[in-house]
């Protein structure tokens, strides 16, 4: 537990300068801990294993091996950015294993949220554990734990109950050891990003909204079904593009589309058209343990709305969702 402990006179890295240092401190530190082993590390694309993933190709190249699982509730091409980038742009080793059919036939007919949570946080270790088994030699896992994490650990050590259970890859199978590489736990978010941008990740990548580890799973709400995933998919794309165009995406901390197990009756081409509705939310906070809604021009609100009851199939009315933190959670599973 020592070392998982921030010291008190460790500076906040607020400059690149700072981040720069940082950077090759632990560059060092790792080359020294791993030498010439390899290193497993699950990329997902968030920023914390974007910004470890990063700074591992830094300190040792081809000996990281990124998987990114694709468990098939990833927003619009995220997948596709991931590859991208680490792949084509930054030539890491990686992985990519597509297991959508694997999640979405575990979760055919489950409903209840935390069942769901249960399912895709155990498979997505499984799924992780059988590419882990196929590769030799690893001796190390890369893991973006930050210090928030740590912090959250200690207090459920000391009894506290967690509203929701968050899923990280902790927890591999007996057979899978590992000694783990943890270069950023004792950063909170705000250093992560700094060093993320000092690593020459692209702004819009370490700036992003959270994305929670069980993604859409938890915003197509009861029992997930691919075609009112789709369409779930689709609205949140368009939800994040006129996001951008505004500017939003800069000032409001996050914003998705939830879309409930639900039908109104719509019309269309003057028939009868029964559909879902897609349920914007958009809300403010700094620690995520309570949260405002923002304000949304109407205008915008307007646009939102025709463009995905016109572009989506299956979708019918736009809702915004005005309920603060507490009394509603942030996602609504
Ligand atoms: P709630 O809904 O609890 O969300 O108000 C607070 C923050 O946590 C995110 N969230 C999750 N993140 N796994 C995650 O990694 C989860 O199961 C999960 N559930 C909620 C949510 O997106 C918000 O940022």
């Amino acid at each position: 537990m020592e070392n998982n402990r921030r010291p008190e006179t460790m500076e906040r890295i607020t400059t690149a300068a700072l981040a720069d240092a940082f950077i090759e401190e632990q560059v060092a530190a790792v080359r020294a801990q791993v030498g010439n082993k390899k290193v497993l590390l699950a990329l997902s694309g968030g920023v914390d294993s974007s910004v470890v993933a990063a700074l591992l190709i830094k300190a040792i190249g081809k000996q990281l091996v990124c998987v990114h699982v694709n468990h098939g509730l990833m927003r619009k091409n995220e997948s596709e950015n991931v590859v991208e980038l680490f792949r084509n742009q930054l030539d890491a080793n990686l992985i990519y294993v597509d297991a959508t059919d694997r999640f979405l036939n575990l979760l055919d007919g489950v409903s209840d949220p935390e069942q769901k949570r249960k399912i895709i946080g155990k498979e997505f270790i499984e799924v992780f554990a059988d590419e882990a088994r196929k590769l030799e030699g690893v001796d190390f896992l890369a893991q973006g734990t930050i210090y928030p994490d740590i912090l959250e650990s200690i207090k459920q050590a000391e009894g506290k109950k967690a509203v929701k259970s968050h899923h990280n890859v902790g927890g591999l199978p007996e057979d899978l050891k590992f000694d783990l590489v943890e270069p950023i736990k004792l950063l909170f978010k705000d250093e992560v990003r700094v060093v993320g941008e000092a690593l020459g990740l692209p702004h819009a990548m370490v700036y992003r909204q959270p994305f929670p580890g069980p993604g859409l799973g938890v915003r197509c709400l009861g029992a997930i079904t691919r075609d009112r995933l789709h369409a779930l998919r689709e609205a949140d794309a368009i939800l994040r593009e006129e996001f951008a165009n505004a500017k939003l995406n800069e000032t409001v901390w996050q914003y998705f589309v939830v879309v409930p197990d639900i039908k109104s009756v719509g019309v269309k081409d003057e028939s009868r058209y029964e559909g879902w509705p897609a349920i914007i939310r958009a809300v403010n906070t700094t620690d995520a343990m309570s949260a405002t809604i923002e304000e949304i021009p109407y205008a915008l609100l307007h646009k939102i709305t025709n463009r995905i009851t016109h572009e989506v199939e299956g979708i019918n009315r736009v809702l915004y969702d005005l309920t603060p933190k507490p009394v509603g959670t942030i996602e609504w599973e």
